[in-house]
C-alpha cells in the first residue's frame, strides 16, 4: 500500500485533532495503512530483557489505546508498539475538545483523561492480533494505569497485571499521565515504592514463567530532588525499565497564544530537549543499570540519536506521526543506520549513554 499521506494531510490538519485520529485508525483498520518491508539491519537490532528489537523506533503509548491496529502500525516499520493506556473498567474520558494542535512548532496538547474500553476489550483484540495466523513479528508492550474513581491504585495495577502479564512482552506503569488526578503523586517515594512492590509481588504470584518486564513511565516535570529520590526507588525495587517520558505541563512562550492556553500535557516538538534532559538524567542517577526509552518530540534521526547518546536503549514517538505521516519511521531507521555507520558502531547499542563517557 503506497503512502496516501502526503495527499490526506491537509484533510488531517482540518480536522478536529481527534476526529483526524480516529479517521486513521479506521483507515488502518481496513488496511489503508502503507507497510514498509526492510530487511533486518543488524546494525539496528537489540535484544533488550530477552526481547528482540527489530529496530529501536516504538510507537509510544495513547495512539493504539485499545490494541485496535497492532499489526498495522507493526507494519508501518516500528521496531514496537506500546498499547493503551488501558484501565480496568471502560471510562469515557474527558469532555471534548480534548487534543489541541500548534501545527507551526508541531506541538500537541491533550487532556484526554485515559479513555478506555476497559480491559476485557482490550484483552479480546490483543488476543486475536496475538492468536492470528502470520502476524507481523515486533515486541508487544501494554501501557496500564488506573481508572478515574480508583481509590486504591495497587488494586486496578494489580488486576490489570494479573489479566495482562502472561500476554505482554512488557508492561509499563503509566503514572505520569497529568490529566487523571491524582495519578502523578503516585511518582514521590513512599507512595511509589509500595505500588512498585505490590506490582512486582503480583507479578510474580501470577505470571509464573511468562513474568513480564516491568517499566515505570514518569513525567519530564519532575525537579531534580524528585528525580534523585526515584532513581533511587527504581534501584532498590530492582524495576525492570522506565520510559522518560510522559507530556509536560510547561508551556514554552514560542508557542501558539491560544493554544498555551489550553489545559493538559504538552508533547511533540516543544519537549524535545527537555525530554532529552530527562533520559540523560536518569542514567546518571540509576548508573546505567536500568534501560530506558527515551521519548519525547522526537521528528528526526539525530532527536533519536540524541536521546540514545544521552542514556537511552530505544526510543518512541507518536506526536511527530500527525505532523510528517508514516513514512517518518522508515526514514528515522534509515537515518538512525547512516548515524551508527558513520560514528564507526556495530550496533546501535555501542552508541547508548555515551555522552556520559
Ligand atoms: C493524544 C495523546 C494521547 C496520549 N495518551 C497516552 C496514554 O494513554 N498513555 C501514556 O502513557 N502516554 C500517552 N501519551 C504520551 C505519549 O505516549 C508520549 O509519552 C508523549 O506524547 C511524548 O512523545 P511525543 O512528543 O513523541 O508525542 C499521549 C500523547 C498524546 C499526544
Amino acid at each position: 500500500m503506497r503512502d496516501l499521506y502526503p495527499i490526506i494531510r491537509p484533510l488531517m490538519m482540518a480536522l478536529e485533532p481527534e476526529k483526524a485520529h480516529n479517521l486513521s485508525l479506521k483507515m488502518m483498520k481496513f488496511g489503508l495503512a502503507p507497510k514498509y518491508k526492510q530487511a533486518p539491519r543488524a546494525e539496528l537490532e537489540q535484544v533488550l530483557w530477552g526481547l528482540k528489537f527489530p529496530n529501536p523506533v516504538g510507537l509510544s503509548a495513547g495512539f493504539d489505546k485499545n490494541a485496535d491496529v497492532i499489526g498495522p502500525c507493526l507494519n508501518m516499520g516500528f521496531g514496537f508498539v506500546e498499547v493503551g493506556t488501558v484501565t480496568p473498567k471502560p471510562q469515557s474520558g474527558n469532555p471534548r475538545q480534548r487534543v489541541f494542535r500548534d501545527i507551526a512548532n508541531e506541538a500537541v496538547i491533550n487532556r484526554m483523561g485515559f479513555p478506555s474500553k476497559g480491559v476485557n476489550a482490550f484483552k479480546d483484540n490483543l488476543e486475536k492480533f496475538l492468536g492470528s495466523k502470520n502476524h507481523p513479528a515486533g515486541v508487544i508492550g501494554l501501557n496500564i494505569g488506573m481508572n478515574k474513581t480508583q481509590k486504591n491504585p495497587a488494586k486496578d495495577y494489580g488486576l490489570l497485571i494479573r489479566m495482562l502479564g502472561p500476554m505482554a512482552d512488557y508492561i509499563t506503569i503509566n503514572i505520569s499521565s497529568p490529566n487523571t488526578p491524582g495519578l502523578r503523586d503516585l511518582q514521590q517515594r513512599e507512595p511509589l515504592t509500595e505500588l512498585l512492590k505490590e506490582i512486582l509481588d503480583v507479578r510474580q504470584k501470577s505470571c509464573g514463567e511468562h513474568a513480564p518486564p516491568i517499566l515505570v513511565k514518569l513525567a519530564p516535570d519532575l525537579t531534580p530532588e524528585q528525580r534523585e529520590e526515584i532513581a533511587q526507588v527504581l534501584l532498590d525495587v530492582k524495576i525492570d525499565g522506565i520510559i522518560l517520558g510522559n507530556t509536560t505541563l510547561a508551556r514554552p512562550e514560542f508557542l501558539d497564544k491560544d493554544f498555551r492556553e489550553e489545559k493538559g500535557g504538552l508533547s511533540g516538538q516543544p519537549l524535545t530537549d527537555k525530554a532529552t534532559e530527562l533520559v540523560s538524567d536518569f542514567y546518571r542517577l540509576t548508573k546505567g543499570q536500568i534501560p530506558i526509552i527515551g521519548a519525547g518530540g522526537i521528528t528526526s534521526a539525530n532527536q533519536a540519536y540524541d536521546k540514545i547518546k544521552a542514556g537511552a536503549s530505544l526510543v518512541q514517538l507518536y506526536s511527530a506521526l500527525a505532523f510528517r505521516g508514516p513514512s517518518l519511521i522508515q526514514s528515522i531507521n534509515d537515518e538512525l543506520l547512516s548515524l551508527v555507520k558513520a560514528d564507526g558502531y556495530s550496533n546501535i547499542s555501542e552508541a547508548i549513554g555515551v555522552n556520559h563517557k
